[in-house]
């Protein structure tokens, strides 16, 4: 197991770790106070690009290049606004920043509003984690009776405000753009881009929006100087520091780790998460960020002979082996996204994991795209029939053809967020779809109970 000094986590294992009094007895503020008495937001702004900290919550954007967008006009407020919506399916680390050590957060954000000039932010966090929304308020009570939050943050003369805001449980409004609608208080619908959000974002107002480990990473980044931090990562300079891992599935101790950037999925399933669930039952497939992005298969190895590819020097091993950071996974035709892995053995049938996922799509589609709106009840619809024993081996052609009308034919990355994931499991394990095409996938693989229904009965995809 890498070894490293905990960061992000390294107060969760405090009694009250959520409190004011705990927090700052372990240094929470330490860093804010510093930044805002004897640093100018400009270098602040510098340290984290050489911190290379890319964004925690599935696109991999460096922060400090988005930060670098905003060009506020006269008469112009900056707004920063947290992604705390946490819906992708097998993603659950932010929640443990919100609950277990909440001031780390709002740290990062008051250090965060003075490096980009905002006065007002935001959190938006998904409706049913009300555990999380509770401590927030609890600690932006505290911060703000300690005069950490408000009118003259640590006596300085710069009022920064920070305030919750419950989501209604739509995945959709992690999309920033849906969530910036939702937080207006309009339907949580992604708006067309460009304007990106740093030009016109909440408000009609120039505006960061981050992901909340990607704030609570700043106060560390500042601490040490962004190259230091840059460099405890095995991918610097390209993809800095630690992070978050998530994992989950059939694995001895699912949970979120801590560890620098760029370990392997391999080290992330047998050290972190204690190897298979079952001893007789081997790693099938591993969906590596969140349920958006496409499944790695352990026994598929990498082809880079060329010498300028950029997996070259894990030419022939296993994909599993690939360091994990937003380069190196996008080289392989998949994305690291939100860095938490849902891991699968050999018992489960990829054809029922497509049609659970279709089913979350296609529910979750807030409807604006035909493409994505249409294509994922077709998916569903298509995967129902071949599970059910009615499918024909064309279908594994029509569920491709879907998959690829949805791809880059949307508002948002939501289709592809749908198409991707498809896409992956058909190519990568054909040979499974084509036997259920052919015999249906018989009961005891199913994931569920769940009928067999058509999305619209009686209706095949065309
Ligand atoms: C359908 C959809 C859902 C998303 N959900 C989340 C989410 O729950 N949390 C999050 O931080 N980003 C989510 N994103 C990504 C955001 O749009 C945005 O890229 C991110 O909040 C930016 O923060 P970062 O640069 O710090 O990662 C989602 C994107 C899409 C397309």
């Amino acid at each position: 197991m890498a070894d490293f000094k905990p960061l992000l986590s390294s107060r969760y294992d405090l009694e009250d770790s959520h409190t004011l009094a705990v927090a700052e007895k372990a240094g929470a503020y330490k860093v804010a106070r510093k930044a805002l008495m004897t640093m100018k937001p400009e270098q602040i702004r510098e340290e984290v690009k050489k911190a290379s900290l890319r964004g925690r919550g599935g696109a991999g954007f460096p922060a400090g290049v988005k930060w670098g967008f905003l060009n506020p006009q006269a008469g112009e407020d900056v707004y920063l606004v947290i992604n705390g919506d946490e819906s992708e399916p097998g993603t659950f680390k932010d929640r443990t920043i919100m609950n277990g050590d909440p001031h780390r957060l709002i740290e990062g954000m008051i250090i965060t509003c003075w490096a980009i000039g905002a006065h007002t932010a935001y959190i938006y966090v998904r409706g049913e984690l009300s555990h999380s929304i509770a401590y927030l308020d609890q600690a932006l009570e505290e911060a703000r009776a300690k005069g950490y939050v408000g009118d003259r943050p640590f006596g300085k003369p710069f009022p920064i405000h920070i305030y919750t805001h419950s989501g209604a449980g739509a995945y959709i409004c992690g999309e920033e753009t849906a969530l910036l609608n939702s937080l207006e208080g309009r339907r949580g619908e992604p708006r067309l881009k460009p304007p990106f959000p740093a030009i016109k974002g909440a408000f009609d107002q120039p505006t960061i929006v981050n992901n909340v480990e990607t704030i609570a990473s700043v106060p560390d980044i500042v601490e040490m100087g962004g190259e230091a931090w840059c460099n405890l990562s095995r991918l610097a300079p390209r993809d800095g520091g630690q992070r978050l891992y998530g994992i989950s599935g059939h694995v001895k101790k699912p949970g979120v780790y801590e560890a620098p950037v760029g370990i392997t999925m391999r080290e992330l399933i047998y050290e972190y998460g204690g190897g298979m669930l079952h001893d007789d039952r081997p790693l099938k497939g591993v969906i590596p960020g969140g349920s958006s992005t496409p499944v790695l298969r352990p026994d598929l190895t990498i082809d880079a002979k060329d010498e300028e590819h950029p997996l070259h020097a894990w030419h022939g091993q296993s994909e599993i082996d690939v360091p994990m950071g937003v380069d190196t996974y996008r080289a392989m035709g998949t994305m690291l996204g939100t860095c938490c892995a849902i891991v699968m053995d050999s018992s489960v049938n990829m054809v029922e994991v497509a049609r659970n996922l279709m089913r979350f799509y296609r529910h979750e589609s807030c409807g604006q795209c035909t493409p994505c709106r249409e294509g994922g009840a077709w998916l569903v619809d298509v995967l129902t029939e071949i599970c059910a024993g009615r499918g024909k081996v064309e279908d594994v052609h029509r569920i491709v053809d879907i998959s690829n009308n949805m791809m880059g034919n949307t508002i948002c990355a939501f289709g592809e967020g749908t198409a991707m994931p498809m896409l992956g499991l058909v190519q990568k394990y054909r040979e499974e779809f084509v036997e259920a095409a052919e015999k249906g996938v018989p009961l005891d693989v199913r994931h569920d109970a769940s009928t067999l229904e058509l999305v619209r009965p009686g209706g095949r995809a065309a």
